[in-house]
């Protein structure tokens, strides 16, 4: 039986909480804290109070505090938020920026009085939960928001992901992290564009790989008229769209789909 439960989902999280981020990811980190910092202001947002929705180990939220900003980072995973703060204490912008654990899908009571002037979801942090769910994360983002703040969110492209995979509904893929090797067999489902896992989790040791644990993943995996008609029905008009990290304009196979949204 798959559970898509908070429980589930906090346990995954913790469980990728103990690896490391792929290193690509890393290396590019400032280019991409100076592109939202680009589009930010490009919409308005110069300064002020940024959530940074989904902020793992806080990768994104010191990097928007380096360049000025001042960021509250959410996140649904405790050690991930732990790690967070301690990178934040070490980077020393403990002035500028702080992690909490809390559900985006209940942003609202996360934060409480709180208003935002730029909400960013950043490297697949959305698409969790499949449409409707995200769509009352995204009203939630709207809620939060401050009357003209600025929506990023960042995830792959369904239609380069689908190409470089050959179309093929089904297929495995593996991750290895410092001591740990991620073994999944996924199924993309073309009626709900759901990509739904099998994922095991294995240990190296001395005598080889040990199973630690095994649970369902799953991931919606958006194209830009869909992403963008989640924005108009939840409170954010889309006004750009951006197609990689280098803030290249959005065509049909680019990587990744980086929706700017203003609230309305
Ligand atoms: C792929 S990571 C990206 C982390 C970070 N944005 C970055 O760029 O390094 C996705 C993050 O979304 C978080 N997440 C997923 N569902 C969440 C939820 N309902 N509430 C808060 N955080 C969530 C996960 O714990 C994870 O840290």
């Amino acid at each position: 039986m798959e559970d898509w439960s908070l429980e589930t989902w906090t346990r995954w999280f913790s469980y990728s909480a103990l690896l490391a981020e792929p290193p690509s990811v890393w290396h590019s980190t400032a280019t991409q804290a100076a592109l939202i910092s680009k589009l930010l202001k490009k919409y308005g947002i110069r300064k002020g109070l940024i959530l940074d929705a989904g902020c793992g180990i806080g990768r994104i939220t010191i990097a928007l505090a380096e360049l000025g900003y001042d960021v509250l980072g959410i996140d649904i995973s405790p050690k991930f938020v732990e790690k967070a703060n301690e990178r934040i204490a070490r980077a020393g912008v403990e002035d500028k920026a702080r992690c909490v654990v809390g559900d985006l899908r209940r942003v609202q009571e996360v934060v409480k009085d709180v208003r935002f002037d730029g909400i960013v979801s950043w490297y697949s942090s959305f698409g969790f939960y499949g449409d409707e769910i995200d769509k009352s994360i995204l009203r939630g983002f709207a809620w939060v928001a401050k009357s003209d703040a600025v929506l990023l969110i960042d995830v792959e492209n369904r239609d380069s992901v689908l190409k470089a995979r050959n179309y093929q509904e089904n297929f495995a893929w593996t991750m290895e992290f410092g001591d740990y090797v991620m073994i999944a067999e996924s199924k993309y489902d073309p009626w709900s564009s759901m990509e739904r896992s099998k994922v095991s989790v294995y240990q190296k040791d001395i005598k080889g790989l040990e199973k630690v644990a095994e649970m369902p993943l799953q991931f919606r995996l958006y194209s830009l008229h869909e992403l963008a008609k989640l924005y108009k029905e939840s409170g954010w008009e889309p006004v750009e769209a951006v197609g990689d990290w280098e803030g290249s304009p959005f065509k049909p196979l680019s990587p990744r789909i980086i929706l700017v949204g203003k609230r309305y």
